[in-house]
């Protein structure tokens, strides 16, 4: 399926600017775009030149919630919503008195009209996150020409992955920065309870973590492991990989290739924020932990302030809690002030190189 065994994972929010798709194409990884948060014509735009190169890459897609919030998660919202309020007046910020509707394509991160656009311009690949997609919109996908990909963190997602008609699998280990693909609450390796679960040592990239149920695999290579053990699909590796060492160990577990995320964030051609660039290097900075403070869906970040304070409260609330935090995160970058940033990084962030992507993959690539 692919045709190199790095691939350069998708990382939405602006991160993943068609810059750095398009240097880590270069460079010999193959590439995913990023369209999560994006609209259809900001997606169109931002694959266009990737279009234009000729060389396969994928698009990822953020999987909408088949649900509205309950009536105890609107309850939840709510008081979070009151408590944000302290944190986003510190910054001249406001939360947002709005709630969006179920139908707000916002809320529905504009899925028909990315859906419509894939399916009327195909590419070679397209992955999701968050969920699995729909068996019609694999079986459209597939009439198309269109491979499907479907992310996973657990045995039990892979399974069920598998027979929704995906044709490949990202397995993604909690160590991964950003958010986790878990999508079955109760076997997903992100905590459930909204505590803290800061990562391992945070020096080697797939060490043990701290916090972590014994009921789950410690390593990507455990949980690619495991996985194979129950699904034949060809499997991507992802989460907390930081050294050639790391790929080669996803490769030997049975995954066909492994994506890097983190390691591409301080580069050049990524579009990170400055201050997220420099937070990953900053050593004041000495662990991640996942939470759902800034989102309402568990992610993996730099602890920052926010991530103290609020970690305890936050709701499951995805997408609500990230359009609640917005302003304040905006107002708080405004001020080139990290403290209130989401700071996404997985446990292998002490490695992130500065410079150009092309040397950071080489690195990668070179001891293959
Ligand atoms: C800043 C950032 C944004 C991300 N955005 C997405 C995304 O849009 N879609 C997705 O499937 N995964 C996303 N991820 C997860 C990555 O695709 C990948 O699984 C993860 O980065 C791998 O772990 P690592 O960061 O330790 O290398 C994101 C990760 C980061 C760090």
């Amino acid at each position: 399926m692919f045709t190199t065994p790095l691939i350069a994972a998708p990382m939405a929010g602006g991160t993943t600017t068609t810059e750095l798709a398009l240097a880590a194409q270069d460079a010999g990884a193959f590439a995913f775009a990023a369209g999560g948060y994006k609209t259809a014509d900001q997606l169109a735009a931002h694959i266009a030149p990737l279009r234009s190169a000729g060389i396969d890459f994928g698009v990822n897609l953020f999987v909408p919630r088949t649900a509205p919030l309950t009536s105890v998660q609107l309850i939840e919202l709510s008081e979070y919503r009151t408590k944000l309020r302290t944190t986003a007046g510190l910054y001249g910020a406001a939360v947002p008195e709005e709630l969006l509707a179920e139908d707000d394509p916002r809320v529905q991160d504009y899925w028909a009209q990315k859906i419509a656009l894939l399916l009327a311009d195909p590419v070679a690949l397209v992955s999701f996150t968050f969920g699995l997609a729909p068996a019609e919109v694999v079986e459209q996908l597939h009439n198309v020409g269109t491979q499907v990909l479907a992310s996973v963190t657990s045995v039990a997602e892979a399974v069920a992955a598998a027979k929704s008609g995906a044709d490949a699998l990202v397995v993604q280990h909690a160590n991964a920065g950003g958010h986790s693909a878990a999508f079955l609450a109760a076997t997903g390796t992100p905590p459930v309870a909204g505590a803290v679960e800061a990562s391992g040592s945070g020096s080697s990239g797939n060490g043990s973590s701290g916090g972590r149920s014994s009921m789950k695999p410690a390593t990507l290579p455990q949980l690619i492991s495991e996985v194979r053990s129950e699904v034949l699909l060809p499997l991507v590796g992802a989460g907390g990989i930081s050294t050639p060492e790391d790929v080669k160990a996803v490769l030997a577990a049975g995954a066909e290739s492994a994506a890097i995320g983190t390691a591409l964030i301080r580069t050049n051609e990524s579009g990170a924020r400055l201050l997220h660039k420099n937070a990953l290097g900053d050593p004041s900075y000495t662990d991640t932990a996942i939470t759902r403070a800034f989102t309402g869906k568990p992610a993996r970040a730099l602890i920052n302030d926010f991530v103290r304070d609020y970690t305890d409260a936050a709701p499951h609330a995805y997408p609500d809690v990230h359009f609640a935090t917005a302003p304040l995160r905006a107002a708080a970058a405004a001020q080139n002030n990290p403290r209130a940033l989401n700071l996404w990084a997985g446990s292998g962030w002490k490695s992130a190189r500065t410079g150009p992507a092309a040397a950071v993959i080489a690195g990668f690539l070179q001891f293959l």
